[in-house]
C-alpha cells in the first residue's frame, strides 16, 4: 500500500530533499511551503510523481486550518515537522532581539505542536503513525559546551520537551514521536562549510525513521539513528 508523508518547509534545504527522495521511493508526498508560486525547483522535482505542493505558513493557524480542511480525508503515515529558523544572526547576551526570539519560538517550538493538533486524526488513520520533529544538537542541555545562540538553542530545547510530552500523552494511540538532529548540513541554515549534503542527511534520516518503532518513541536521535542525550 502506498505510504503518505506531509513535509513542512519542503521548498529548500533538507525539506526539499525529503520531498524529492520520498517521491522517488514511491511515497505519496504532501510538500508544504509558504510560497508554492516560487517553488520552481520543488515543482520540477515532483513533476509526474504522486505529489502535491501546498501553501502552508506553519505560524499561521488559518493557513494550517485551510490545509487540514483540504486533506481531511487523507491518512498520513508520517508528519515531518522540518521547517525551522535560526532566529536571527545576533543572539549574544546584551544584543538579543526579543522579537526574533518570539518568532523562533512560534516557528521551532509552537508550530510543530499546532500542526500535530490539526493533523492528529490524519495520523490516526495512517499505518505508520510517526511524528518527526527536526531539532538540533544545539538544543542539547547535557552536551552543549559553549554559550550564546540563546534564541535557536532554547527554541529547540523546548521542542524536545514538547515532543517528550506528546509521547507521554499519545503513546497509547500507537503514535511514535521522534526528535532528530539532522547533522550539520549544507543548506542556507547550515552554510557551505557544513559536514554533510542535504541529500546525505535526508537519506540517513529516512532510513532511521523507517527503522524506528513505537519502542523508540520519545527519544532524541542523530540522523544515523544513534541515540543522543538531552
Ligand atoms: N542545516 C543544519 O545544519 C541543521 C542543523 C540542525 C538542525 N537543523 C534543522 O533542520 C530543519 C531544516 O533545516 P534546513 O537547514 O533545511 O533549513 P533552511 O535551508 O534554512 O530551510 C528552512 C525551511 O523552513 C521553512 N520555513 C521557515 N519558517 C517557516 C514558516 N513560518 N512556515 C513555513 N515554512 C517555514 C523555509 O521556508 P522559506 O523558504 O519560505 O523561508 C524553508 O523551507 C530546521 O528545523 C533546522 O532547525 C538544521
Amino acid at each position: 500500500m502506498t505510504k503518505t508523508v506531509l513535509i513542512t518547509g519542503a521548498n529548500r534545504g533538507i525539506g526539499f530533499e525529503f520531498a524529492k527522495q520520498y517521491c522517488e521511493d514511491g511515497w505519496r508526498v504532501h510538500a508544504c511551503c509558504r510560497s508554492p508560486e516560487n517553488a520552481t525547483e520543488l515543482s520540477r522535482a515532483l513533476e509526474g510523481r504522486d505529489a502535491q505542493i501546498h501553501k502552508l505558513d506553519i505560524c499561521d493557524q488559518d493557513s494550517i486550518n485551510d490545509l487540514q480542511a483540504k486533506l481531511v480525508d487523507e491518512p498520513l503515515d508520517i508528519l515531518l515537522n522540518n521547517a525551522g529558523i535560526m532566529g536571527g544572526d545576533i543572539q549574544s547576551f546584551g544584543n538579543i532581539n526579543y522579537a526574533d526570539w518570539e518568532q523562533a519560538l512560534k516557528t521551532n517550538t509552537i508550530a510543530p505542536l499546532r500542526i500535530f493538533e490539526s493533523f492528529h486524526s490524519n495520523l490516526l488513520a495512517g499505518n505508520d503513525k510517526k511524528v518527526i520533529n527536526l531539532s538540533s544538537k544545539m538544543g542539547g542541555i547535557e552536551t552543549y559546551i559553549r554559550g550564546g545562540d540563546y534564541i535557536y538553542r532554547s527554541s529547540k530545547t523546548a521542542l524536545n520537551m514538547v515532543t517528550v510530552n506528546l509521547d507521554y500523552e499519545f503513546r497509547s494511540q500507537d503514535i511514535c514521536f521522534l526528535v532528530f538532529h539532522p547533522g550539520w548540513v549544507q543548506t542556507d541554515m547550515g552554510g557551505v562549510e557544513a559536514d554533510i549534503t542535504p541529500s546525505h542527511s535526508a537519506q540517513s534520516l529516512r532510513q532511521s525513521i523507517a527503522n524506528a518503532t513505537i519502542e523508540d518513541s520519545g527519544t532524541f536521535l542523530n540522523y544515523d539513528g544513534s541515540p543522543l542525550s538531552w
